[in-house]
């Protein structure tokens, strides 16, 4: 299958997509929340990111049914001293997890990056410890893990959880 990267838009469909996708289980669990976000509150921050320079959003969607969003790409910039660096984070549809999807995901944005298309010197991603799909995903499109890590409080796990820093080079020989 092949799937459509596409930029969210300011209509009510890709506002209900990105919603619905936030409000998976699975997403909220490994986002470290208890429950799916308040829609208010969620449209309100939906326009706030149309307009940030520092973050793109895409809906991932089927290119034999294009009102079949599958997944999301989020891709926000970190400026350091020194580079700048691409933080993504994706999340897919819970019954299509497991096929393929988010490690397609990670393709796209590895091929726009090392082609240039990205504003940044890397891309990187935190991913909990025990996250072993999402880590799945980057290692398998060449991300490594840097060996730097950052403890966060996951109301999701009621615990303090490990978040290790995998990262992707232009320039490496992956
Ligand atoms: C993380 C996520 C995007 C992965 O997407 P996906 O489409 O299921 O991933 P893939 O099908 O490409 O699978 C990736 C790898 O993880 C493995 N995997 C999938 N689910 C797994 C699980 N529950 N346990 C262990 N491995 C798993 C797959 O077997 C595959 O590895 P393989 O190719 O060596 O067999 C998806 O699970 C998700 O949306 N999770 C909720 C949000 C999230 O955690 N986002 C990441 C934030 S950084």
């Amino acid at each position: 299958m092949l799937f459509l990267f596409e930029r969210i838009k300011n209509n009510e469909e890709d506002l209900a997509s990105l919603f619905k996708l936030k409000s998976e289980p699975n997403d909220i669990y490994w986002s470290g929340y208890t429950s799916h976000p308040n829609i208010l509150d969620f449209e309100n921050w939906y326009q706030e990111q149309l307009v940030r320079s520092d973050r793109k959003i895409w809906l991932v969607k089927s290119s034999e049914n294009p009102f079949e969003v599958m997944g999301y790409l989020y891709l926000t910039f970190v400026k350091e001293p020194d580079k700048i660096i691409g933080l993504v984070s994706h999340g897919v549809e819970k019954k299509l997890a497991g096929r393929g999807l988010g490690t397609a995901i990670v393709n796209f944005v590895v091929n726009i990056f090392i082609n240039g298309f990205i504003p940044a010197n890397e891309i990187h991603s935190w991913v909990t410890q025990e996250n072993i799909a999402s880590a799945r995903t980057f290692t398998k499109n060449g991300f490594i893990k840097s060996g730097l890590s950052k403890e966060e409080f996951y109301k999701s796990m009621n615990k303090s959880v490990k978040l290790e820093n995998y990262f992707f080079e232009r320039n490496s020989q992956h």
